[in-house]
């Protein structure tokens, strides 16, 4: 079946263009489907500042239902703003939900069936829309309008000049669309390539889904985090045929080996080690200390010269009290938690200090981004018997597209 070529009609005033990350004509095509099958369950997924999320409040009938999601929690532009915000700003908010720092598997079961028109607007590097798209078909009613964009980004910023390194790598979008089966597809009328397109779920989306976990087997871009990839294997077995399963099982196997990562979903925790150092007898006693807060005096923290204690909290700011158990040089080590890839190796799950205070005194007031490898460290001397205040707030450090191979810093000279 051809795909059909829509011509944009243009926009009214009450339309949102701020802080959408689409062009006017696709803010049209997304607004045409929402207009044309006036859907009663619509499931949008990444929404960045919220800009559409404001538009799909204005445009969906009041009695339907919108459930935004990102996995980010804060704006990945200015991590100062909630992702949605421009949303929530709105007076008028009937029936939306709206899930913020999760992935669409995190939730589908609050969301339910019947799902009749889906916008997928994520990541845009291999496996990002395909993997949401799959979690997200056996809950799509037939006749379902699934509406993608950014299907040629890769394509779109080279002919804008703009090109950079990562943009090679964003046709996940563009895969999905070209993959799926469907009687049919929709793109807007454009003189470039058009970057929305829009497909109707039908028998055959279903009848010929291997193709896509075909496609899906094609060299991943990232290993996302934050996502929980043993629940995503569960899944995929409950839903799908086992020939399909076994591709997936294979695909994740290598692309986990690939990027020396870990199927479980990244510990948004911190931890903190303390040892007060000098000799056998050296200890503290964490006093006053918060239930969510779990502490610990492994065995090999048991040292020759004192014994350390571990701190786990996903608790962002807390205080505690720390008393000294004879005198020696207090160490405290801000870390990421103990994460391990399937061959057991720790990878790195960052998280921002945002501010460490001891007895009052501004040690940290700048972020330090830390891992559990690549600690912050605090030292001072201490006496038998002292004291001290501790005060911590920090932040999971989020980025759903770090690749854990590598450094952080080459990860962030590559997007430069
Ligand atoms: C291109 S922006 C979305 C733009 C938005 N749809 C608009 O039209 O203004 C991509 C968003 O997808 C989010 N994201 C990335 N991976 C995701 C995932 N697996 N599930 C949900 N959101 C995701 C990012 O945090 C980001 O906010």
């Amino acid at each position: 079946m051809g795909e059909i070529e829509l011509n944009a009609n243009g926009l009214n005033e009450q339309d949102n263009i701020t802080n959408v990350e689409m062009s006017f004509d696709e803010i049209w095509f997304l607004k045409n489907f929402i207009k044309k099958y006036n859907p009663k369950k619509i499931v949008e997924i990444g929404i960045s500042a919220g800009g559409n999320t404001v538009n799909l409040l204005k445009w969906k009938d009041k009695n339907a239902k919108l459930f935004s999601i990102d996995i980010s929690t804060t704006w990945y532009r200015d991590n100062t703003k909630l992702s949605g915000f421009m949303a929530d700003q709105l007076n008028t908010k009937s029936n939306w939900t709206i899930y913020r720092g999760f992935d669409y598997l995190d939730v589908y079961e609050n969301i339910g069936d019947n799902i009749d028109c889906m916008i997928i607007d994520t990541t845009h590097v291999m496996p990002g829309e395909i993997l949401t798209f799959l979690a997200a078909l056996p809950h799509l009613k037939d006749g379902c309008v699934v509406i993608l964009h950014d299907i040629h980004l890769n394509m779109l910023r080279f002919s804008n000049n703009s090109f950079s390194k990562t943009d090679l790598a964003a046709f996940c979008t563009g895969l999905l669309f070209g993959g799926v089966s469907s009687n049919n597809k929709f793109t807007l009328k454009s003189e470039n390539v058009s970057n929305i397109g829009a497909f109707i779920v039908d028998k055959n989306t279903r009848k010929n889904i291997k193709d896509l976990f075909h496609i899906l087997c094609a060299s991943w871009h990232f290993f996302p985090s934050g996502i929980d990839f043993f629940e995503y294997k569960k899944y995929i077995q409950k839903n799908y045929p086992i020939d399909c399963y076994k591709l997936f099982e294979k695909c994740l196997e290598l692309n986990a080996n690939y990027f020396n990562a870990n199927i479980y979903k990244t510990a948004e925790t911190a931890r903190i080690d303390i040892i007060n150092k000098n000799n056998k007898n050296n200890s503290i006693e964490i006093k006053d200390c918060p239930n969510h807060i779990n502490v610990d005096f492994p065995d090999w923290f048991k040292m020759n010269d004192g014994e350390g204690a571990v701190l786990e909290t996903k608790i962002k700011s807390f205080d505690i009290k720390l008393k000294c158990i004879n005198s020696g040089l207090l160490n405290i080590y801000l870390r990421g938690p103990d994460v391990r890839n399937l061959r057991m190796e720790r990878v790195p799950s960052y998280v921002n200090y945002k501010k460490f205070k001891v007895n009052n005194e501004t040690i940290i007031k700048d972020k330090i981004t830390c891992w559990h490898d690549d600690a912050y460290i605090f030292k001072k001397n201490v006496n038998n018997g002292e004291i001290l205040e501790i005060h911590i707030e920090w932040e999971y450090y989020n980025s759903p597209t770090i690749p854990f191979k590598g450094s952080m810093k080459e990860f962030e000279d590559s997007n430069r």
